[in-house]
Order: structure tokens, then C-alpha cells, then sequence
């Protein structure tokens, strides 16, 4: 195993009616911003919750948010932040909210020349604004890391700050049952990845996170099949181990003492950057070909994924890698979401400028090996066609 510091600050409140929460979380005298997105909030009654909760606080609103949050909106709050003296940030959304709010509760505080160098050229954050989040879509782990994600034009860029990590995040299980089947299978799909990628590489002694992670795949691919189906798609038990489980995902426990693969997450948001995409649809297609591409790399890992996870027993190590990554692919399937770039209308005309911005972006040396160069990026999309 490899050494680690390990500290996850965010309390996390758990279950039905755990919005009521945020009355004691945001101190009484917070001038409070509640961020959101497309308006979702208002038609499922997370709004009036949240309204509820806040009665007694002094709170204002941004919504509009977009998927894949824009800079441009998240810069757009800013003056109603400093007119206000608003001194603590409430995201009610999914991971686009979150990242947008996290984003702004920087940008707000940031007085070393333009917000973007934040995303662009690693800007120090020094500071930033309290920030507590209302989960209403589990997919992304948002709610309790400290990664943000944010679109500008043809750009996906990331940041990370500890600053940003939210203090507080309510995941009620209930609120996730106004999603739609798509966000639904774009949420379970995205948190099998994210562990997929800090499980994926080489082994190095680290039992305690190697089991963690395939008790998470397990459940991910028990539950998420349930969530879509007529018969049980409203089963709070279910969309609770889902909730969980996107959590944990991307804690940063799991990831914690062991080798990281991010290249699928980082050809995908490429992917989506150039044409929109849905995030996790872009990891459907992109996961099944690196581990085409990387099953040699990844030998002994993919051989104790096939057996605790798939439970393949029989067959030559080549057949066993070969039953696994198809399983992986009826997965994808099975949660109604592409597995191949066609699948999408995307061919191989479309890969060159996919490329061309992993190149402008530095991402030039990926895998646990920083083995993949920018060639092989080129042979993976090739395998994803
Ligand atoms: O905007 P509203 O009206 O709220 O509608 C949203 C949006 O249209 C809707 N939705 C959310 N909760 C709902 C709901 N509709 C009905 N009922 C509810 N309870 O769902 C749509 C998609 O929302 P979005 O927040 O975009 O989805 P997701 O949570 O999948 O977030 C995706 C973003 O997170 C980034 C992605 O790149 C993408 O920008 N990621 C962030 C990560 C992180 N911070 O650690 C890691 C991930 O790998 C990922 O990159
Ligand atoms: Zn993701």
C-alpha cells in the first residue's frame, strides 16, 4: 500500500427528511446564497423544503445553473454576492450546481488577478466561501470532495482545493425520485467509473480499499438494473444504497494508498466538451476501450475484477480479461447507456480534434504509468469507434 494522509471534513446527513438539517448547519446570522440549477428543484418540492428550512435565515437565490456549469453563469453571480455581503453558499443540485457553487465560493474571494487562472493556470485559492450542498442527483461524489468542474467554450477544466470541500451535505434518498431514467443511468454509470479508476492499475497490497471498491461495484450493479425498472424504480432502499454508494465512490477513501487511472474521465470530458455529451455517456464509451487498450498493463487487476466481481472462474486469463470487459459492456448496456462512439453518431473524422485538446491541455502523459501518450489516447478512441 502507499502511504497517505487521509481527511474527509464534509458531514454528511443521511436519509428521508434530512433537509430540515441545514437549519442548525448555516449559522443563524449567514447572509445565505441558495444556487440551483435548471429549476428542477421547484417542480419536485426540494425548493420548499429548503424554504422551509431557511425561514428563519436571511437567504437569496441564483438559479440557472446549467449541466456542465458555464463560467460565465458561475461569474454572473458574483455581484449579487458582494451587493448582498453574502458570506455562505447553499448548492441544491447535482454535481453541475456543486462545482458551479464551489467555483464561485473561489472566484468570490479571489484577488490574485482573473477567476479563470483558478481552472486555467492552477490559481492558489486562499480563500473561499462556506459552502453546504443539498444533493438531489447521486452521480459525481461532488457533495464531499474537493474537485470542481467547469465549462468555457470548447474548454472542461478542473480545480481542486480543500477550501472548496463542502462543510455539509444532506443526501436524502427521496429527492432522487423526480430524476428522469436518464440521470438516473448517468449517475450509477459515472460512480461505477470513478471507482473503476482507482481500482483499475496494478496491484499493491491495499485489501482494505480493493474490497471497499468491489463492494461498491457489486452494489452498483445490483441496484442500478432496480432503479430503472417499472416495478421497483421508486424503492427508497435501493435509491439509498445508490446515494451511498455514488458517495463513497469519490470520497476519497477508496482512492486512498493506491495507483490512479483517470484517463477514461479525461478523454471524456474532451468528448463532451467538443459535443456535448452527457459526462457519464462519454465514460460508457471510453471505459470498455482503455480496458481493450490496457488489459496487459492491467492484467492482474482485471483478472481479480473478472472473479470478485463477475465471478469468472473458467476459461485462460485472456479469456477470463475478454468475459470480464464484456460484462462491463452489458452493464453499460443493461443501464441504457452507449458503449460505442457510433452508438452516438460520433466516427473517426471526430477523433483528431479530441487529440488536439488533450494535447493544448497538458494531458499528454496519462495512466498509473503516465504511459499513455497522446498515440495511444488516438488508439483508444480508435477501439471506442
Ligand atoms: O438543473 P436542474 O433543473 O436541477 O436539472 C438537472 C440537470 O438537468 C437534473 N436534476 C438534478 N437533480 C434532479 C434533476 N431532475 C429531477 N430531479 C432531481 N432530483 O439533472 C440534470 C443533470 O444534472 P447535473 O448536475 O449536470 O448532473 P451530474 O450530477 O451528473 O453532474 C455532472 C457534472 O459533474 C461533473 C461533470 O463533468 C459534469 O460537469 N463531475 C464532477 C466531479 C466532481 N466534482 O468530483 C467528478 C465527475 O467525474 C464529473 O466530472
Ligand atoms: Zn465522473
Amino acid at each position: 500500500m502507499l502511504n497517505f494522509s487521509f481527511h474527509n471534513s464534509t458531514r454528511i446527513h443521511f436519509g428521508e427528511g434530512q433537509i430540515a438539517q441545514i437549519t442548525r448547519e448555516i449559522p443563524s446570522d449567514a447572509k445565505v446564497l441558495v444556487i440551483y440549477g435548471g429549476g428542477s428543484i421547484k417542480s419536485n418540492g426540494i425548493y420548499d423544503q429548503v424554504s422551509a428550512a431557511l425561514s428563519e435565515h436571511q437567504w437569496f437565490e441564483y438559479g440557472g445553473i446549467e449541466p456542465n456549469p458555464q463560467y460565465e453563469t458561475l461569474l454572473d453571480a458574483l455581484d449579487l454576492i458582494k451587493e448582498n455581503h453574502i458570506d455562505y453558499l447553499l448548492a441544491v443540485g447535482g454535481g453541475s450546481v456543486i462545482d458551479g457553487s464551489k467555483f464561485i465560493a473561489a472566484a468570490s474571494q479571489y484577488k490574485d488577478g482573473d477567476p479563470w487562472d483558478i481552472l486555467a493556470n492552477n490559481g492558489r485559492i486562499k480563500s473561499a466561501l462556506s459552502l453546504g450542498v443539498v444533493l438531489t442527483l447521486p452521480a459525481t461524489g461532488s457533495e464531499s470532495n474537493a474537485v470542481s468542474v467547469v465549462s468555457r467554450g470548447g474548454d472542461k477544466l478542473s480545480f481542486a482545493s480543500s477550501r472548496v470541500r463542502p462543510l455539509f451535505a444532506v443526501l436524502d434518498p427521496a429527492v432522487s425520485l423526480s430524476l428522469s431514467t436518464r440521470q438516473v443511468s448517468n449517475g450509477v454509470v459515472d460512480a461505477f467509473v470513478h471507482v473503476i479508476e482507482q481500482y483499475l492499475t496494478y496491484p499493491v497490497g491495499a485489501k482494505v480499499q480493493d474490497r471497499f471498491a468491489e463492494g461498491l461495484l457489486l452494489t452498483l450493479i445490483e441496484e442500478g438494473p432496480k432503479a430503472l425498472a417499472e416495478e421497483s424504480r421508486d424503492d427508497l432502499t435501493t435509491r439509498a444504497n445508490i446515494m451511498w454508494s455514488a458517495s463513497l465512490a469519490l470520497n476519497g477513501l477508496i482512492g486512498m494508498g493506491v495507483p490512479q487511472d483517470w484517463t477514461t474521465h479525461i478523454i471524456g470530458h474532451e468528448i463532451t466538451a467538443d459535443h456535448g455529451i452527457d459526462h457519464a455517456r462519454t465514460l460508457s464509451m471510453i471505459l470498455p476501450a482503455v480496458m481493450k487498450h490496457q488489459r496487459h498493463n492491467k492484467a492482474d487487476k482485471l483478472l481479480q475484477y473478472a472473479q470478485r466481481v463477475w465471478c469468472i472462474t473458467e476459461g485462460s486469463d485472456e479469456e477470463k480479461i475478454d468475459a470480464a470487459i464484456a460484462k462491463t459492456e452489458d452493464f453499460f448496456t443493461t443501464m441504457q447507456v452507449p458503449i460505442r462512439l457510433s452508438d452516438v453518431n460520433l466516427g473517426s473524422d471526430d477523433i483528431e480534434s479530441v487529440v488536439t485538446k488533450l494535447e493544448a491541455h497538458g494531458m499528454v502523459q496519462l495512466g498509473e504509468h503516465q504511459g499513455i501518450i497522446l498515440e495511444q489516447s488516438r488508439e483508444i478512441l480508435q477501439l471506442a469507434l
